[in-house]
C-alpha cells in the first residue's frame, strides 16, 4: 500500500505522525526507534517566553485514558531556535516537523511566528488554540468564534508556511470552527485536542490535578475526534490531521475513514513508546491484507448510514 501523500505541498512518506505535547522534541522517543521512519513529528506547544507549567501531579491515569494539566510547559522560543530545531534539522531527513503554537491572545501567535519564521528544520505551524485569552477574561480560543478567526487572521498575516488549526471538540458545532478557520486562512485542520475533565482523589476530595482540571486524552476519545474528524469534512475540504485515542491501526483507519489525511498519535506514547511504528507497520498490514494500493483509496470512505 502506497503511504506517501504531499499534503499543503509537503510530502509525507507516511500518515503516521507524533502528537504535540507527547513526543518532546523528538529526541526524547529517538532512543526507541527511528523516529525518521514517521511522516512526522509535532512539536510542543511554543508560547511567547518559557514556561515552567502547573503544579504537580500534572497528569494521571484513570481507566479510558489520562487527565493532564501540564501548563504548556516548554523552554520558549529562543531554546527552541538554538536548539531543539537545529537537533531536528541535523536528525531528520524525511520526517516532517510542525511546530505547535500557543498563545495568550491573537496578537502573540503572530508574534512567535515571526520569531520562529525564517529558522530551518520545520515544515508548517500548528496553532493551538485550545488557550485562554488573557484580553478576553481568560476564554478558551477555541471556543468562540470571534476570538478563533483572531487567532487565525493574524497567524496567517505572520507567515506563507502552511498552518494547521487544531480545534477543540467541546463546541456546539465543529462545522462551523472549521469553516471559520478556513475562511481566515488555515491551510489544513487538526482534530481534536484534549477534552476538559475533572477526577478527584476520592480519599482527600481534592483533585487528582495540581491545577485542578485539565484535559482528558487517550482510548476515550477515539469515537469523539472520529465525529469530529466526519463533521469538519463535512464542512472543509482542506487536509485533516485526525488525533485522539489512536492506539492500533484500526484506530487510524477509522480517522482515515472518516475523512482524516494523516493521523497524529498522542497518549499511545506514554504507555509505549514504540506505538507510532508499531501504528505505521501494522497499517501496511492492513491495507496489504485488503489490497488497498494506496492510503488516499481509505481517506473519506467511511460510509453515513
Ligand atoms: C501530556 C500532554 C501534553 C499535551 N500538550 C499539547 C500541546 O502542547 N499542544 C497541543 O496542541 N496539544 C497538546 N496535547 C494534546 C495532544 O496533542 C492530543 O491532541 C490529545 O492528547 C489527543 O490525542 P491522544 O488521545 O492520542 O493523546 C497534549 C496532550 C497530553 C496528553
Amino acid at each position: 500500500m502506497r503511504l506517501s501523500q504531499t499534503i499543503c505541498g509537503i510530502e509525507f512518506q507516511n500518515p503516521i505522525l507524533l502528537a504535540s505535547g507527547t513526543c518532546g522534541y523528538g529526541s526524547e522517543l529517538d532512543g526507541f526507534f527511528d523516529i525518521d521512519t514517521l511522516g512526522g513529528i509535532v512539536i510542543k506547544a511554543v508560547t511567547a517566553d518559557a514556561r515552567k507549567g502547573n503544579a504537580a501531579p500534572r497528569v494521571a491515569e484513570f481507566t479510558a485514558g489520562m487527565i493532564n494539566s501540564i501548563g504548556l510547559a516548554n523552554p520558549g522560543p529562543d531554546v527552541v531556535l538554538r536548539e531543539k530545531l537545529p537537533w531536528l534539522a541535523a536528525r531528520l531527513d524525511k520526517a516532517r516537523v510542525l511546530i505547535n503554537v500557543a498563545g495568550r491572545s491573537a496578537e502573540e501567535y503572530g508574534e512567535i511566528i515571526r520569531r520562529l519564521d525564517d529558522a530551518a528544520g520545520f515544515h508548517a505551524y500548528e496553532l493551538n488554540v485550545s488557550c485562554p485569552n488573557v484580553k478576553e477574561g481568560g476564554a478558551i480560543i477555541a471556543t468562540r468564534e470571534d476570538l478563533l478567526a483572531d487567532a487565525v487572521r493574524c497567524a496567517r498575516a505572520a507567515t506563507t508556511r502552511p498552518i494547521s488549526v487544531k480545534l477543540a471538540p467541546n463546541v456546539p458545532d465543529i462545522g462551523r470552527m472549521a469553516e471559520i478557520s478556513v475562511a481566515e486562512g488555515a491551510d489544513a485542520l487538526t482534530l481534536i485536542n484534549t477534552v476538559p475533565g475533572l477526577l478527584f482523589d476520592t480519599e482527600t476530595g481534592r483533585p487528582v490535578l495540581g491545577a485542578g482540571a485539565g484535559g482528558v486524552s487517550g482510548p476515550a476519545l477515539l469515537p469523539i475526534g472520529v465525529h469530529a474528524v466526519r463533521r469538519a469534512r463535512e464542512r472543509v475540504s482542506v487536509p485533516i490531521l485526525g488525533v485522539g485515542g489512536i492506539r492500533a491501526a484500526e484506530d487510524a483507519v477509522q480517522y482515515f475513514m472518516a475523512g482524516a489525511n494523516l493521523v497524529e498519535i498522542g497518549t499511545a506514547s506514554f504507555a509505549d513508546p514504540r506505538a507510532a511504528p508499531r501504528v505505521l507497520s501494522d497499517l501496511k498490514r492492513w491495507g496489504a491484507a485488503r489490497g488497498i494500493t494506496s492510503i488516499t483509496e481509505i481517506v473519506g470512505s467511511g460510509l453515513l448510514a
